[in-house]
């Protein structure tokens, strides 16, 4: 192996850019060239690849979003853009690619390696919804924002004495209302993969109140719903209650990554590299109880990962 590409690919996520430093530098202390692909699939096919040195990803550590720059690509999914994209990776003598990104990337990663391109993929979203990896770079920064967020909001519902709906993201997935619901202290916490109960969340918040309680905070995970029809379903059932609701959005994907974020991707990242010198293929890393491991890709896009229903019920028990 004497030429390696690393990507990023999908939404960003804090701590990519530690990622792509760590695969630059390992890949460059081993004796590798490393090029740097931007604006993910698409930079490939459109063959947008600069050489990166040691100092390219000087000062990016500290750094949120990805200087590769990042994109959804739709060409990368027709037979033609895959074949100009392992064109494009031959004509640089790549023999391995690292792509950090979500499944939708693992899945562009997997094509390319049937083409003769050895790939790693690298869990990179704020989501945490990869099923071979207790965590995903970029999620406990994500969980940090969205927590100094409930502990200003509650400043002002505390003062008001009101009833919040803060909505977060996720996709399909509640980790990020989970961990942030558990950890600021959410009255209620509600995930795609639990069903719910209006007229509990209803009976809670009245209970709250008789008990003195000055506010009540419930954690939305954007894939159950959106925070305003589900303050309508509340309203309807307690119409004099004051109630408001906060979409978070992207400032979710941004910002510094947290010293957790940065281990993880600088260790993957260092092992993406290893993988490749041993000429591995198709493999996705991953990290499971602080062991770092690699899975098949196919394996795991078919894994699916179950939400931790003993933090789920801590919630419930410690927001009596
Ligand atoms: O996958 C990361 C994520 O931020 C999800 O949580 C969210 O549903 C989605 O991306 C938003 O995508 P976009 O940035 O394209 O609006």
């Amino acid at each position: 192996v004497k030429t390696i590409g690393v990507l990023t690919s999908g939404g960003d996520a804090p701590g990519m850019n530690a990622a792509i430093r760590a695969v630059v530098r390992t890949g460059i202390y081993h004796g590798l060239k490393v090029l740097g692909i931007y604006r993910g699939y698409n930079g490939l096919i459109h063959d947008e690849i600069k050489e990166l040195d040691a100092s390219s990803v000087a000062d990016i550590l500290q750094r949120g979003g990805t200087i590769l720059r990042t994109a959804r690509c739709e060409e990368f999914k027709t037979e033609e853009g895959l074949k100009k994209a392992a064109e494009v990776a031959r004509k640089h003598k790549m023999d391995g690619l690292v792509v950090i990104g979500g499944d939708g990337s693992y899945r562009g990663a997997r094509d390319l390696s049937k083409y003769g391109i050895n790939t790693i993929g690298l869990p990179g979203t704020i989501d945490n919804d990869i099923a071979c990896t207790d965590y995903t770079i970029g999620f406990d920064t994500a969980v940090n924002t969205v927590l100094d967020a409930i502990n200003k909001i509650r400043d002002t519902m505390s003062s008001h004495e009101r009833t919040s709906i803060i909505e977060v993201m996720g996709r399909n997935a509640g980790y990020i209302a989970l961990y942030a619901g558990l950890t600021g202290g959410a009255e209620s916490v509600i995930l795609p993969e639990v069903d719910y109960d209006i007229d509990e969340i209803v009976d809670k918040i009245n209970y709250g109140i008789k008990r003195g309680k000055l506010h009540h905070i419930i954690i939305l995970a954007e894939g159950v719903g959106r925070a305003e029809n589900f303050a309508k379903m509340i309203k309807e059932k307690m119409p004099t209650l004051d109630i408001r609701t906060s979409v978070l959005g992207h400032i979710q994907r941004g910002g510094s990554p947290t010293a957790f974020d940065r281990l993880l991707a600088s260790r993957m990242g260092a092992r993406a590299v290893e993988l490749l010198m041993q000429g591995a293929t198709n493999r996705v890393i991953g990290i499971r109880n602080g062991v770092l491991c690699d899975v098949d890709i196919d394996e795991a896009l078919n894994m699916k990962k179950t939400i931790d229903m003993e933090l789920y019920n801590l919630t419930k028990i410690l927001s009596i």
